[in-house]
Formats: C-alpha cells, structure tokens, sequence
C-alpha cells in the first residue's frame, strides 16, 4: 500500500512562517511535521509514500533522502548518535516525489498520487493532522479496511460551532467505532450539517476513487475536494467511517501549531520541566 502525503497546498493560515518553507517541514519540537505523517505511516506497516508537493519545493523530499556529506561530518565528529538517527531517517520509508503544478484542491492532489498508487488500495494522510495515538491510527483504520471490504474515512466529534470547516459525515453506526457512512457534505453550515462527525485527516482508499475523482467537478472554494469524490463514490460502493481513538493536532494553524508543539514538547522528559516552568514563569508575568 502506498501513503499519498498531499503537502502543495499554500499553508496560507500560517504565513509568514510559510511564505518560502513548506509548511510540512516547519518543525514540532525536533522534528517536522511531515516526519510524523512518514512515521506512523511505517509503524502502520505503509513504506511506500507519495509526497505531493508544489513544483518548487524540493527541501521536503530531501527530508527524507540520505545526505552524505552530513553523515561524513557526523562520522569523522564520532556523533554516532545523531549518525545513526541521520541514517535510520534516510532509511524510514520509500519516498516519492509528485508534483501538483498548481493547488486545485486536495481532490486534485491525491489525483496526482495515482501513478505511485497504481490500482491498489491506497491510503491518503494530511499531514497537518498530527495525530498521537497507540496503536497508530492509519494502522487501525487498514484493519477497519481489511474487515469491511471498503474505503475508510477517519472521523471525530467536533463541537457543532465548527462544523463548517470540515467535511462532515451523515452515518450508521455499526459498532465498535465504526460507522457505514450514508451522505458527506464539505463545509456545511451549522444548520445543515448532518453530524457533528468530521472527517480529519486520514483516508484509506479503493482506486476507484480516482475515476470518482476524475469525473468530480470544482466544489467549495472553486477546488477539486475529495470529500465530493468520496460523496461520488457512495453512489457506487458502501463507504464506511472510524472514529478516532488517539489525540489529533491540527498543526495547520498557529493555535493548533502551538498546542502541538507543547503536547510532544510534554512527552519528552528532557523537555517536560522546561515547558512548565517557561508556563508558569510566562503566567506570572501576565499576572503581574
Ligand atoms: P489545507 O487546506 O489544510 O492546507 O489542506 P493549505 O491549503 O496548505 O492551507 P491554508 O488553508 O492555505 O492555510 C490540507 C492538505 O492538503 C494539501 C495541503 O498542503 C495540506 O497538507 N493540499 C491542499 C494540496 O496538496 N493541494 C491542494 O491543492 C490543496
């Protein structure tokens, strides 16, 4: 199975820090945020990825390639550490490069992904949506995949007020956090909003959904959306949700990017005590 990792959108809600990084490559903690698409996609047994990205970028795919001259400096430094880090990155996964000529929408993008997918299950991951959970949670979604014999859309409950940013399911539960899913609308308003069951940031596809795609129009935005070719798609086969179990980050917008950035700060115990004692000086500056 090949992950299709879209990342040529503009990443506009997060300039100017975006302005000439990708916005996948800004960090959380010690690593970017693409890293932690890449890495859970491997502990969900997913090697294969193809990275969308704008023409442009060519800093996020060599994220992920080795770099000798780094590793020779490492070497002759005797930082066998960070060496062997360096190396068992340029190892992780099978990294391919597509390119979206111009952000049509992420519809548009997982297009672009079709000549690494071939016709073959396929799972597609945004990587804004950072998401914290053990067993991973693509890895539990391709088990919901191999169980119901079709696409698997990720879902969360979100407040009813912000509905409107997502694409949001109308569905049947069937147990065990699975739902059959009957209708999807992309951002709805409140009052025509099926559920409050968003679809975040994880897929695992059937490649017909690339014909769904192709004969998909512009939809909100004036983009290709891959929530109208999922809504295609249900025309033809039974399409199913899951509904997350783990913590999602959305590190797409500065708000999200911070809790992100303090929840895997917290994680770590070398970092742990620097984030609460840099809290609880910051709080009482602010009480002063
Ligand atoms: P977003 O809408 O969250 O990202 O798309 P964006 O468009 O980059 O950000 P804003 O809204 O301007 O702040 C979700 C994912 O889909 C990718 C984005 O890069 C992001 O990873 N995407 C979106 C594409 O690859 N191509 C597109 O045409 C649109």
């Amino acid at each position: 199975m090949t992950a299709v990792i879209p990342a040529a959108g503009l990443g506009t809600r997060m300039l100017p820090a975006t302005k000439s990084i990708p916005k996948e490559l800004l960090p959380l903690v010690d690593r970017p945020i693409v890293q932690y698409g890449v890495e859970e996609a491997v502990r969900s047994g997913v090697r294969r990825v193809a990275l969308v990205t704008n023409p442009g970028n060519t800093l996020s795919a060599s994220h992920f390639a080795p770099h000798p001259a780094l590793e020779r400096a490492l070497a002759e430094s005797g930082r066998t550490e960070a060496l062997a880090a360096m190396r068992a990155l340029a190892a992780l996964a099978e990294v391919t490069t597509v390119h979206q000529e111009a952000p049509l929408g992420l519809g548009h993008a997982v297009l672009c992904g079709r000549r690494v997918v071939g016709d073959a299950p396929f799972a597609v991951m945004l990587p804004d949506d950072v998401i914290d959970a053990e067993p991973p949670a693509l890895g539990r979604m391709i088990d919901v995949f191999i169980e119901v014999g079709g696409p698997v859309v990720l879902v969360e409950r979100v407040p009813h007020s912000v509905v409107h940013r997502y694409g949001v399911i109308a569905a049947e539960p069937l147990g065990g956090g699975v739902h059959r899913v009957t209708d999807l609308v992309e951002k709805p308003a409140p009052d025509e909003a099926p559920s409050d069951l968003a679809i975040v940031g994880r897929y695992v596809l059937t490649p017909d959904t690339f014909a769904a795609l192709e004969a998909t129009g512009t939809g909100a935005g004036g983009e290709i959306q891959l929530t109208d070719g999922l809504r295609r798609l249900l025309r033809q086969r039974p399409v199913y949700a899951w509904e997350l179990e783990g913590k999602r980050l959305d590190a797409g917008t500065p708000a999200g990017y911070l809790e992100a950035t303090i929840h895997f700060a917290l994680k770590r115990p070398d970092l742990a005590p620097v984030i609460e004692e840099a809290l609880g000086a910051a709080r009482g500056v602010a009480g002063r």
